[in-house]
């Protein structure tokens, strides 16, 4: 049942090319321009006139609220708020009408998420939810939304569920920037081809593991860890780091490169690896400039980098490409290494990845 993988994480990590596009098929017609998903369609008017956008979620599926935000903000011009379920649930929160909520979930039953979702009903905002398990309760209690379509996760660090929620959230984005007319036709074409090549793209990602697991078996016997990007690859340090900790018990901070030199650079030493998500962006000089900080503290630096970029790697101990993608479109393929990376370390120090100590795969306590 694990398909000849030696776990269902590393399974569900190559099944993600093919989760992608099962997503995306039916839905994204990248020749004709056209975006289809019918639980979303019904929120249109109101997902267009939104004064507000708020994500609901927990983990994993709380970072890929973080990515949607900023694409969100980008294409639809909307204000965009990501909230912790257990936050939001027990502070009175502030809703108001017109206020849209997407509650993302790839179990569907993680208990503050349902909890926060029905007391945003009561208070009669809109609920869609962005869920992976057909029929679950955050799927029953949202007004509306779209599935996942990534298959059953048995692994209990969410994977493939993670890229098809960023596959789901940058379609609504798309299709209401466009609708909108927020997102100009040229552009939200270029994207929908961009979002087109992203399953093509993590299978190349993916044909890096040789050397991923290379490089974890070289740092695996750090104690900490941190994980630094900026802008749309800030919510994917984040994740990187949370899969480290889960799956390796490397203790691992997620942070924007930038906010480094308020604080976590004192931790930087000649042991302390740093991973960097640096690959070609708006924001990327500035990235290499925070690589160049580490290394002046003989930090080590891997860094995820595009493909050919001499520069990037240059200024890295080690190195992991992946190819170019638009910088909206990237987090889904620059998190490929990010779970590789994780469960090689997992595995090499001989733990059961699978089944990480004190985790459950839904969480339906709060
Ligand atoms: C991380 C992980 C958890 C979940 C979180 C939310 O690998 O699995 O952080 O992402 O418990 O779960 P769902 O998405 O089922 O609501």
């Amino acid at each position: 049942e694990k398909g000849g993988y030696d776990h269902f994480m590393l399974k569900e990590i190559f099944e993600q090319p093919n989760t992608i596009f099962d997503c995306l098929r039916g839905r994204l017609d990248a020749t004709g321009g056209t975006i289809t998903m019918s639980g979303i369609q019904k929120y249109a008017d109101q997902l267009t006139t939104a004064n507000r956008i708020i994500m609901i979620a927990c983990g994993t599926s709380w970072h890929a609220g973080l990515v949607a935000e900023y694409i969100f903000e980008e294409v639809t011009r909307i204000p965009v708020e990501v909230e912790y379920a257990s936050e939001f649930r027990y502070r009175n929160p502030i809703i108001n009408k017109g206020d849209v909520i997407i509650a993302i979930s790839q179990s569907g039953e993680t208990a503050d998420t349902l909890v926060a979702i029905e007391t945003a009903k009561e208070k009669g905002a809109i609920i869609l939810g962005v869920v992976n398990v057909v029929g679950s309760s955050i799927a029953r209690a949202s007004h509306g939304g779209a599935y996942t379509h990534a298959g059953p996760e048995i692994g209990v660090a969410s994977t493939k569920a993670f890229t098809a929620q960023l596959a789901v959230l940058t379609m609504i984005a798309l299709k209401i920037g466009y609708i909108k007319g927020t997102l100009t036709e040229k552009r939200y074409m270029h994207l929908l081809n961009e979002l087109n090549d992203v399953p093509e793209k993590v299978a190349t990602a993916l044909m890096q593991k040789d050397k991923i697991r290379e490089i974890a078996s070289k740092y695996k016997n750090a104690s900490d860890s941190l994980y630094l990007g900026r802008g749309y690859n800030f919510p994917v340090a984040l994740e990187g780091a949370l899969k480290l900790k889960e799956i390796s018990y490397i203790h691992a901070e997620g942070y924007p490169a930038a906010e480094m030199k308020h604080g976590p650079i004192a931790l930087v030493d000649e042991k302390l690896p740093v991973f960097f998500v640096a690959t070609k962006d708006s924001f990327h000089e500035k990235v290499l400039s925070n690589m160049q900080e580490i290394k002046a503290r003989k930090g080590k630096v891997i860094a995820v980098v595009s493909e050919g970029d001499d520069a990037a790697s240059a200024l890295a101990d080690d190195t992991i490409t992946v190819p170019y993608a638009d910088e909206l479109i990237a987090p889904m393929i620059n998190v490929i290494p990010m779970q590789l990376l994780a469960y090689y370390i997992g595995v090499s120090k001989g733990y059961d990845v699978d089944k990480p100590r004190n985790l459950a795969k839904s969480v339906t306590v709060e």
